[in-house]
């Protein structure tokens, strides 16, 4: 058999790296491209070269940027996979930065596809990250059990402190979200994943290359950027804490999300690498289970013995859902993929690990303020 080759965009951040880890578990030889954004990598522990000291050891490293063509077609020899992750990752901050987020985002996948569709590799199967966030809203029963198209709140609503979605005066019920919800991005980065899905698929089936991509839930755990204000509520919330700060928490934190640990995620991304199937299709990965955020912030406080109650701003985050949790039916039945690890295990091993690292940087009010000042928040 020929050797395995898995390029990884984006492979030095959080998801990436465990990915690579888990490749390199199963025989892949592994190369890293990633351009080290310093807004994620900037407070990380890093090696002479300016690699963070978690990336494995046996990864091979390309600093480069997916934006300039010539340096991701050179990375490409050998490569027999490919997994795009490179992104700016940041709902509330594409808010503001549209142009950036859409370059870096839609341009950037655009510029992988191209090198791609002009040939010349040996590309034989890829994957991209997409998101939850491409649903808008999850899905949602009527009271009488009938499906509900949510459409996003009304702003005089979210204004009153009116948080739950309704259709005509009436309450919904949020239900598990399946692949089959229409799509409804409320935010440039929910676009611009929507836009990393529909542009790879469709290439990935005109060039004949199996395409999967991947509408990943809220991913947590080890290796999280925890000075990055605009990632995973959970490594800001246990930024705060560190910081003796309480979490702050939009709306009124019983928004239910789905928390998918990060090594699940990269055994995910493994599994759709692996298979021989012959599939160009969107799958979510979750863990199934609905938890809300005031959940997060006070099972953090627990487990980092913090006496620190979550600040309930009582505000609105343009673009945030009420609530949206993953069905995962779909990716079980086509791949047999099951996530492996449960809530409590899982933050008790995000908190053993945000313990062991220096104080971070806590931006999180600063991020406000800049929402504040662009009317992002309401
Ligand atoms: N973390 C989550 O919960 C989550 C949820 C849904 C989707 N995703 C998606 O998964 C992917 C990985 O997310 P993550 O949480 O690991 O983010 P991350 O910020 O930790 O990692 C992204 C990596 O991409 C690199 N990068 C960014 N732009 C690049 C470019 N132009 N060229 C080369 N490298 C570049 C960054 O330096 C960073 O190392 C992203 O596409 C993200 O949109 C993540």
């Amino acid at each position: 058999m020929r050797n395995q080759h898995v390029l990884i965009t984006g492979g030095a951040g959080f998801i990436g790296s465990h990915l690579a880890d888990v490749m390199i578990e199963r025989g892949f030889t592994v190369t890293v491209f990633d351009c080290l954004l310093p807004q994620v990598h900037g407070e990380i522990e890093k090696d002479g070269e300016g690699w963070p000291r978690y990336l494995n050891p046996k990864a091979r490293r390309i600093k480069g940027d997916v934006l300039d063509q010539r340096a991701f077609a050179a990375a490409l020899t050998g490569v027999t996979h490919l997994v795009h992750l490179a992104a700016s990752v940041g709902v509330g901050q594409s808010m503001t930065n549209i142009v950036d987020y859409t370059r870096n985002n839609t341009l950037a996948a655009a510029n992988v596809l191209e090198v791609l569709a002009k040939g010349g590799h040996g590309v034989q199967r890829m994957a991209v990250a997409s998101s939850m966030s491409i649903y808008g809203e999850g899905e949602y029963l009527t009271r009488g059990g009938k499906p509900a198209i949510a459409e996003m709140r009304p702003l005089e609503r979210l204004q009153r402190g009116e948080w739950e979605v309704q259709q005509n005066g009436e309450t919904l019920t949020p239900i598990a979200t399946r692949e089959t919800k229409p799509l409804q991005p409320a935010s440039i980065y929910a676009v611009n994943k929507r836009d990393h899905e529909e542009m790879f698929l469709s290439v990935g089936r005109a060039i004949g290359i199996p395409t999967v991509a991947l509408r990943l839930f809220n991913a947590y755990g080890p290796r999280q950027a925890l000075s990055n204000p605009y990632t995973g509520v959970a490594a800001i919330f246990a930024s705060r804490l560190l910081n003796d700060r309480a979490p702050l928490v939009f709306e009124d934190g019983m928004q239910m999300r789905d928390f998918v640990h990060v090594r699940d995620v990269a055994e995910a991304f493994a599994t759709v690498m692996t298979s021989q199937s012959d599939v160009w299709d969107a799958f979510n990965v979750g863990s199934g289970a609905a938890v809300s955020v005031n959940t997060i912030a006070h099972t953090l406080a627990r487990l980092l013995r913090k006496n620190i109650a979550p600040h309930v701003l009582g505000k609105y985050r343009v673009g945030d859902v009420r609530h949206c949790y993953a069905d995962i039916g779909k990716i079980a039945k086509t791949f047999g993929f099951r996530p492996r690890r449960d809530f409590d295990g899982g933050m008790e091993e995000l908190v053993g690990w945000v313990a062991a690292q220096s104080v971070p940087t806590d931006g999180a009010e600063r991020s406000l303020g800049e929402l504040e000042r662009s009317k992002m928040v309401v």
